[in-house]
């Protein structure tokens, strides 16, 4: 079975997809955590994480894998250093080349074969698996998630912050393959003010119903 999860960052989506996945038994999968791969591999050689022609090269010359929840590239778990804001910075334009999107599909769909997964990211209920058994889409105000950012990142500006999260938005539905959008029939969630096991139950109980 696959429930898949998108929305904007800081929309909740990642802890509720893990927090659903522990509950079920089912298997996690963050399918975001690939574009950050590639980008901390090319950021690591010294490659321009804009060179698109230089990434991509790159990212055929590795091979990602995930052991025990966490993203191995070439053997070598490197899920610790996924989310630098360096990392951050560039996983979305690295993340809007389709050569580079059709490869994390690919991957990310021959790992869930034959799993029962929970997924997450931006395009696994259009793109990914647009046959998934249930489909959501998590949403809260660009203000709610910039705080929300705030209590992870000690000492961090609001208005920065905020102006940061706008423009990820921007850039995550302005894509030209891939873009965030909401599926048709996908079950919405405005997670602004719930808390995580508020949305977890909302998920956890629209999984009885067959319209999610
Ligand atoms: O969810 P995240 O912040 O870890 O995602 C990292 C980057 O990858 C972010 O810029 C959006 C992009 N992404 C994407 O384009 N498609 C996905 N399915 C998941 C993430």
């Amino acid at each position: 079975m696959v429930i898949a999860i998108d929305g904007p960052a800081g929309s909740g989506k990642s802890t509720v997809a893990r927090m659903v996945a522990d509950k079920l038994g089912f298997y996690f999968l963050n399918t975001g955590s690939f574009y950050r791969a590639y980008t901390l591999s090319a950021l690591d050689r010294g490659i321009d994480p804009l060179d698109r022609e230089k990434v991509l090269e790159n990212a055929q010359s590795i091979r990602l894998s995930v052991k025990d929840g966490a993203v191995c590239i070439d053997g070598k778990d490197e899920e610790a250093r996924l989310h630098t804001p360096l990392v951050d910075r560039y996983a979305s334009p690295v993340s809007a080349d389709p050569r580079i999107r059709e490869m994390v599909n690919e991957t990310v769909r021959s790992i869930a074969k034959g799993l029962d997964i929970v997924t997450e990211g931006r395009d696994t209920t259009t793109v990914v698996f647009p046959d998934a058994d249930y489909r959501f889409y998590f949403d809260a105000s660009p203000e709610i998630r910039a705080r929300r950012r705030m209590a992870d990142q000690e000492g961090s500006d609001y208005e920065a912050v905020l102006a940061g999260i706008i423009e990820r938005d921007r850039m995550d539905r302005e894509k030209a393959v891939g873009a965030l959008k909401i599926a048709d029939g996908a079950f919405v969630i405005d997670t602004s003010l719930l808390t995580l096991n508020q949305v977890c139950e909302k998920v956890l109980n629209a999984l009885q119903s067959p319209s999610a």
